[in-house]
């Protein structure tokens, strides 16, 4: 999701311009208008009672977060770093992407596309029910193909990232995730293809049975961090998230503290003026505004999903002016009217490349160094104190393999270690365990954590994998295969589990077993669901 940049919302169409102004305007007699045409609307059974704020948000980015196809152009170009070349064909029945390297080749049918498109738009496809990524963005602002952020420097720029829930929370309405699995979604994998009203307002049957205020949430009218927790469900990425245990990250509601569900943890380096896409929230936080306003000041200060889109600079300053009103004349060198030209400018993103975003950092001099913020790994707030440790030492052993750190490493497996007799049935925690014990070289304390996860989770792909790769450490390659067998029964498009088997295979000259494997998965990969 690495992708920043700033700008307008413009139209989609001519009707959605009408119903944006109509649905302002109207009462009865255009309902049946918005509601003739409500597919493009979040939530069709608000409309009647609601149509200025379906309307406005229907003009708001977040309406239009995921779709079945977009309005892009054909292309091609050749990614040096990999050797790969790419073709995009797109007409009116559908965008197919394909790729060739060195002999391979494949075509995919795009089945999902992420993003409105103010900035750049991402690809899904999918494959016997699974999901995954394509290696391809289209970068809107520039009107170029390239491959998405992450893939720049990947030497196979294939269709095989697995799209996990936690992507596709931050980008659909609801997503369906089948249990135990890793991408593997219902048939219609979305319940809303774009971010439905129930995403900052919670449950809605409670309210459209009995519609009045209490019913319903009213993000603006919770207190402090339940109130942010509603925009950082997807705003705030953090570095990385931890579920508390037995939840997912599809568990949070809003009128709820996200650390109820998950903990958020956030670190920052030096950063060197540049800034991450998905942390406005982080970058509020920072600001000299937010600091000093005893949490007066939260998103929905200066962006409401129901005002009108885009918005101008007299309207920002009017959000501004609501706490620097009276005295800002007298101490203020130059009140310009464009307050965010001067102290909340546009900034080249560090992990998007294509384009710039805007700085909610708030600054005096915005040229001099940013405040620093807090070094290490911590959370952005804290858990429940009984689940600290625990969520502490998960992050950390996971910031540590994305790092390479083996510092962060051997403290999170030693707070693991004093925190399992807490949880024993744990499988993140035993999952963690058994990982680091591995990466440590000892596969006998590593396969009992594993096989204690299998014993709660017998059906779990990844699971298996793990097992596997115990047995192998401990030189028992049969009943690796064994397991990795059944990986592949649970789940034929789980990489790992091909790659690893085939290497074993291979490592004990069953050539003709090895090949197989890895047949058997391409063939499995080239079958997309949309081909004819
Ligand atoms: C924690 C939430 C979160 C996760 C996880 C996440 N994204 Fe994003 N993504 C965002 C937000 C918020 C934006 C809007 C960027 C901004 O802050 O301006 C965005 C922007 C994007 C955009 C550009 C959209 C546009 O209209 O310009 C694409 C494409 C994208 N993400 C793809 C992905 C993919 C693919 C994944 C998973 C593999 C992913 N993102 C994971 C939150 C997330
Ligand atoms: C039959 C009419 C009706 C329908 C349908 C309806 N609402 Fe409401 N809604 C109301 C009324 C009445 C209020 C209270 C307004 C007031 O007191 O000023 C309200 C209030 C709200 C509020 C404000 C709560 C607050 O505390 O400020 C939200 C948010 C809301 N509705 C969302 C929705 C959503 C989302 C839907 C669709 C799932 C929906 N409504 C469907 C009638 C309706
Ligand atoms: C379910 C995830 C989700 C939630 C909850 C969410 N956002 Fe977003 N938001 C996104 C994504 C994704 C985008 C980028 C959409 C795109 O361009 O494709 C976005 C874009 C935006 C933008 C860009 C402006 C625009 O509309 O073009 C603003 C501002 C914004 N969100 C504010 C908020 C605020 C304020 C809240 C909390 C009240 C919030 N968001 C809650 C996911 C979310
Ligand atoms: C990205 C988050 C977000 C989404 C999605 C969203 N809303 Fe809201 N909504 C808000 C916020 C924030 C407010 C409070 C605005 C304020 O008063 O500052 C609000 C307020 C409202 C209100 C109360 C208005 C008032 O003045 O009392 C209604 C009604 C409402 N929303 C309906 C909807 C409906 C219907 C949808 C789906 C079509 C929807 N919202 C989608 C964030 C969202
Ligand atoms: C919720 C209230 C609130 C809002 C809204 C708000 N600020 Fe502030 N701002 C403060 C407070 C409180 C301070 C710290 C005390 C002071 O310097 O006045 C501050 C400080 C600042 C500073 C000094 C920063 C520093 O490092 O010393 C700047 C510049 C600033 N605000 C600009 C803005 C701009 C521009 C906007 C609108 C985009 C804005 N503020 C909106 C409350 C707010
Ligand atoms: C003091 C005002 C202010 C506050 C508070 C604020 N924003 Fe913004 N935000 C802006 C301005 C100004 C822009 C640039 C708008 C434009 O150019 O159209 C912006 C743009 C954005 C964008 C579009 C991408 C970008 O970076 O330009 C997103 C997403 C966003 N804000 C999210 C948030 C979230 C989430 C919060 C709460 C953590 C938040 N904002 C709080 C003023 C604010
Ligand atoms: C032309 C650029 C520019 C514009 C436009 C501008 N500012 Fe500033 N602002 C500055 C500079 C530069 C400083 C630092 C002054 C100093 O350090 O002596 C500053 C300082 C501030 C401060 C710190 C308090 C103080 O007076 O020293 C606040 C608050 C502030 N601005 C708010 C605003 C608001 C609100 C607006 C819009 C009404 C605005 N600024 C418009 C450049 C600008």
């Amino acid at each position: 999701m690495t992708l920043p940049g700033t700008g307008m919302r413009t139209f989609k169409s001519p009707l959605e311009k009408t119903q944006a102004t109509v649905g302002r305007l109207c009462a009865a007699v255009c309902v049946l208008f918005v509601t003739g045409t409500a597919r493009t609307l979040a939530d069709p059974r608000c409309v009647a009672c609601h149509p200025g704020e379906v309307a406005a948000y229907a003009q708001s980015s977040m309406a239009h977060s995921l779709s079945e196809s977009a309005a892009v152009p054909a292309g091609s170009f050749q990614h040096d770093f990999s050797g790969t070349k790419f073709s995009i064909l797109s007409d009116a029945s559908g965008i197919t992407q394909q790729y060739s390297r060195s002999g391979h080749s494949g075509s995919y049918p795009v089945a999902y596309v992420i993003g409105s498109g103010k900035h750049a738009y991402g690809f899904l496809v999918r494959i016997s029910g699974h999901l995954f990524q394509s290696p391809l963005s289209y970068y809107s602002r520039a009107g170029i193909w390239d491959v998405a952020p992450g893939y720049e420097k990947t030497s196979d720029p294939d269709f095989t990232r697995p799209v996990t829930l936690e992507c596709l929370l931050c980008h659909s309405g609801n997503p369906r995730i089948l249990p135990d699995t890793l991408n593997t979604y219902a048939p219609a994998p979305f319940l809303e293809e774009s971010i439905g009203c129930d995403r900052c307002h919670g449950a809605v049957e409670s309210h459209l049975k009995n519609p009045v205020r209490a019913t319903i949430v009213n993000p603006s009218r919770l207190a402090g961090a339940a109130r942010d927790s509603v925009c950082e469900q997807c705003h705030l990425n953090g570095e990385i998230r931890i579920p508390n245990p037995g939840k997912t990250f599809a568990d949070f509601r809003p009128g709820q503290r996200i650390e109820e569900t998950y903990t958020i943890y956030v670190s920052h380096d030096s950063g060197n003026g540049q800034v991450k896409v998905v942390s406005h929230s982080e970058q509020l936080a920072l600001s000299a505004c937010a600091r000093n306003s005893e949490g007066k000041l939260w998103c929905g200060t200066c962006h409401n999903p129901h005002d009108a889109n885009p918005q101008t600079a007299a309207f920002f300053r009017l959000r501004c002016l609501t706490c620097h009103g009276a005295s800002l004349e007298a101490s203020h060198a130059a009140p310009g009217r464009d307050c965010v030209a001067c102290h909340m400018p546009r900034l080249p993103a560090r992990d998007g490349g294509h384009t710039a975003f805007t700085d909610h950092r708030i600054r005096r001099r915005p040229s001099e160094p940013a405040p620093p913020g807090p070094a290490g790994l911590v959370a952005w707030r804290e858990p429940d104190p009984a689940l600290r440790d625990r969520n502490l030492a998960l992050a950390l052993v996971a910031w540590a393999y994305l790092n390479q750190s083996q510092a962060e490493m051997t403290r999170g497996y030693q707070m693991l270690t004093s925190v399992e007799g807490q949880f024993p049935d744990d499988v993140d925690v035993l999952t963690s365990l058994g990982s680091v014990q591995l990466h440590i070289h000892q596969p006998t304390e590593a396969l009992r954590r594993f096989q204690k996860v299998l014993v709660l989770r017998p059906n779990c792909a990844s699971c298996q994998v793990n097992a596997a790769s115990a047995l192998i450490q401990l030189g028992n390659d049969s009943e690796a295969i064994r397991h990795l067998t059944r990986a592949l029964e649970l789940d034929p498009l789980f990489q790992p589990a091909v790659v690893t088997l085939s290497s074993l295979y291979r490592r004990q000259g069953q050539l003709a077993q090895a090949a197989e494997v890895s047949l058997r998965y391409q063939r499995a990969m080239s079958n997309s669901d949309h081909s004819q």
